[in-house]
C-alpha cells in the first residue's frame, strides 16, 4: 500500500524544527518506515541548490524555479519511490512554502507557481500539512535570538507578514489537507496537539 506523504509548514521562528524528532517516533510507533527529509534539499543536488538559495540574492522567479528544481529532483529521487514502497514520508517544508515565500513574501504571480506545481508535481500532494503558526512578532523575537541568520531569516517583520497571511490563505482554502497548530504557547500543548493530530492518521 502507498504511504502517506506529510509535511510540515510555518514562518521562520516558528518552532517546526523542534517537533520533527517527535513525530518522527509518533509514526514509527505506528509500524510504518519513516523517511524524514527536508526542501529546499533532501539529496545531493537539492541541498547544493539550498545553499544558493539561503545565501545568494536573485531575482524572485529565479528562487522560485530553483525551489521547483530541487523539488523535481527531491520527488524524483525521494518521495515518490519511498511512498511507492509504502513508506511514509516527512517533509519539512514543500509547495506551500513556496507559495508563502515566493509569492506571498516575494511577489511572484500565483499563476506561475500553480503552473510550475502542475508541472513538477502532476497529482502529487501532501496528505496531511501541518501548519505551525505564531504571531509575526514572536518568530521575529525568536530569530533575533537564534545562530546566524540565512537570507530569508533576515527578512523584515513586514515580509514575515505577508507569509504568515499566505500559509493562512493556503489553509484555508485546502482545510481537509491542513492542520494549523498554535505554537504560540508552552510547549507541552503544542506537543499534545501534534500527538493527537498525528493519532488520527
Ligand atoms: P527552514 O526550513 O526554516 O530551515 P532551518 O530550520 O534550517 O532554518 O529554511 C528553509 C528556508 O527556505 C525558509 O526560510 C523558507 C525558505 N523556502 C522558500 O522560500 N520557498 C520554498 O519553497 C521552500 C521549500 C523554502
Amino acid at each position: 500500500m502507498r504511504g502517506k506523504f506529510i509535511t510540515l509548514e510555518g514562518m521562520d521562528g516558528a518552532g517546526k524544527s523542534t517537533h520533527i524528532p517527535d513525530i518522527i517516533k509518533l509514526l514509527e510507533s505506528k509500524g510504518v518506515e519513516v523517511i524524514s527529509t527536508r526542501e529546499p534539499g533532501g539529496t545531493v543536488l537539492g541541498e547544493q541548490l539550498r545553499t544558493l538559495l539561503l545565501n545568494e540574492p536573485m531575482h524572485p522567479e529565479t528562487e522560485t524555479l530553483l525551489m521547483f528544481a530541487a523539488r523535481r529532483e527531491h520527488i524524483a529521487q525521494i518521495i515518490e519511490p519511498a511512498l511507492a514502497r509504502g513508506a511514509w514520508v516527512l517533509s519539512d517544508r514543500f509547495t506551500d512554502a513556496t507559495y508563502a515565500y515566493q509569492s506571498g513574501g516575494r511577489g511572484v504571480l500565483a499563476n506561475k507557481v500553480i503552473e510550475l506545481e502542475v508541472w513538477v508535481q502532476g497529482n502529487l500532494q501532501p496528505d496531511l500539512t501541518l501548519l505551525f503558526d505564531v504571531p509575526v512578532e514572536v518568530s521575529v523575537a525568536r530569530l533575533a535570538n537564534a545562530r546566524t541568520p540565512d537570507k530569508f531569516e533576515r527578512e523584515s517583520a513586514e515580509f514575515f507578514t505577508k507569509i504568515r497571511n499566505a500559509y493562512l490563505d493556503r489553509a484555508n482554502k485546502n482545510p481537509s489537507r491542513f492542520c494549523i497548530i498554535n505554537s504560540n504557547q508552552a510547549l507541552d500543548k503544542v506537543k499534545v496537539e501534534v500527538k493527537n493530530i498525528i493519532s488520527t492518521l
